[in-house]
């Protein structure tokens, strides 16, 4: 069985293998002549790391692409040790891509206390004793590097949101590479935008990227007839047959999101039989997910609750309010209800539109609907 590499589950990493998303591309390249700092926003699964992969790959623009959740993989939760080693090993594979700069750019690296570097293989090492490198002092180093070959540098960073906790100064970090290194553009993305907005701090008077402009790139639904193009497409290069009602249901059922219908594609190729089985699987995926985030939470009953709810239909304010309270036999605070949908908008899991609360991803409203009970597991 080949799987058609249109349909391949990791995130794509080249123009070749990304379908569309050409405005969006567009953007990116403005941000990164004109700007100084863009955000990739939208729900999981939307294509973030795509077109940010895409776009540094396919443009060969030099970067320093560090993956925030791999933080937390590392050490169990994010810390600052583990962001540093997540440092040192995006530090590495940029060295490994930019053969010419190389050599340059390990001389530089190496005058920064607390930093070895070897070159065969090539390894980025951060120390973790007293003489410990900063990601301003490095990023210093490889501005002026890539500033004397006459190019600018993209420092990404995928998930930022990630690093809320670590107890490195995020903001007060990207404040000083916007104000100071004039090589380097800074990239973010994030799924749960609010988040990554509170790590960022943009919207504090008193935080240190107060005021900064932001270039922002909005992840986008595949219309429906490019999310039909699309399916079409990878099935072709499999070579499988699947019909144009079948099509249509998928691209129905998955709204425009282009993980799920790549996902779909892949299930299909590798043998699920039908758009149900694959709808379930995922959903079930989803819960697990939901169920970590729920179970962190100290009002785990009433999100739950919230969530069925508006699973089963938009509501405005007051209707989740009386659902609330016919659960739970009593009143409930108003500032706190406004509070508990906040949060949920902010990670992404509910969306407000024309005044009502609604999931915005079908599979994460299908697996709310079977595998999220209203009362904790
Ligand atoms: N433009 C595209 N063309 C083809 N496939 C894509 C495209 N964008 C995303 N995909 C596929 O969709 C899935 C999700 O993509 P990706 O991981 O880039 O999204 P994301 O927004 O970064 O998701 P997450 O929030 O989970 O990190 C992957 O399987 C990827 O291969
Ligand atoms: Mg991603």
């Amino acid at each position: 069985m080949v799987v058609p590499a249109l349909f391949k589950l990791e995130p794509k990493e080249s123009l070749e293998e990304l379908y569309d998303f050409e405005k969006e591309l567009e953007e990116l390249r403005r941000g990164y002549e004109d700007g100084r700092i863009v955000a990739v926003l939208g729900l999981r699964r939307m294509g973030k790391s795509s077109l940010l992969r895409s776009f540094l790959n396919s443009f060969s623009i030099p970067h320093v692409y560090i993956d925030a959740r791999r933080v937390a993989v590392a050490t169990g939760r994010a810390t600052t040790r583990g962001f540093m080693e997540e440092v040192g090993r995006a530090l590495a594979e940029f060295m490994r891509r930019e053969a010419p700069l190389r050599d340059k750019l390990a001389e530089a690296l190496r005058r920064v206390r607390g930093v070895s570097v070897g070159l065969s293989p090539v390894t980025v090492t951060l120390s973790w004793g007293r003489e410990r490198a900063d990601l301003i002092s490095l990023m210093e180093a490889v501005d002026e590097v890539v500033g004397r070959a006459g190019r600018r540098l993209a420092l990404a960073i995928d998930e930022a949101q990630e690093l809320r906790g670590i107890g490195v100064d995020i903001p007060r970090r990207l404040a000083y590479i916007y104000d100071n290194l004039h090589n380097v553009v800074v990239f973010v993305s994030g799924s749960q935008v609010g988040l990554l907005y509170d790590v960022l701090k943009l919207d504090s008077p008193q935080s240190p990227l107060y005021g900064r402009a932001v270039f922002e790139v909005k992840m986008r639904r595949l219309r429906r007839e490019e999310a039909v193009d699309f399916l079409k497409r990878g099935f072709q290069q499999a070579g499988i047959h699947v019909s144009q009602r079948e099509l249509e249901e998928a691209v129905d059922s998955l709204d425009g999101i282009i993980g799920w219908l790549t996902y779909f594609g892949w299930s299909r190729v590798v043998g699920a039989k039908s758009l149900e089985e694959i709808l379930d699987a995922a959903a079930r995926q989803e819960a697990e997910e939901i169920s970590r985030f729920l179970a962190k939470s100290r009002s785990e009953a009433r999100y739950r609750a919230i969530l069925k709810a508006v699973a089963a239909r938009p509501m405005r304010w007051s209707e989740i309010k009386r659902v609330l309270e016919a659960e739970e036999g009593a009143a409930v605070d108003d500032r706190n209800l406004t509070d508990l949908l906040h949060r949920l908008e902010k990670v992404g899991l509910l969306e407000k539109r024309e005044g009502l609360y609604a999931i915005p991803d079908p599979v994460v409203r299908l697996a709310v609907e079977r595998y999220i009970s209203t009362a904790p597991a």
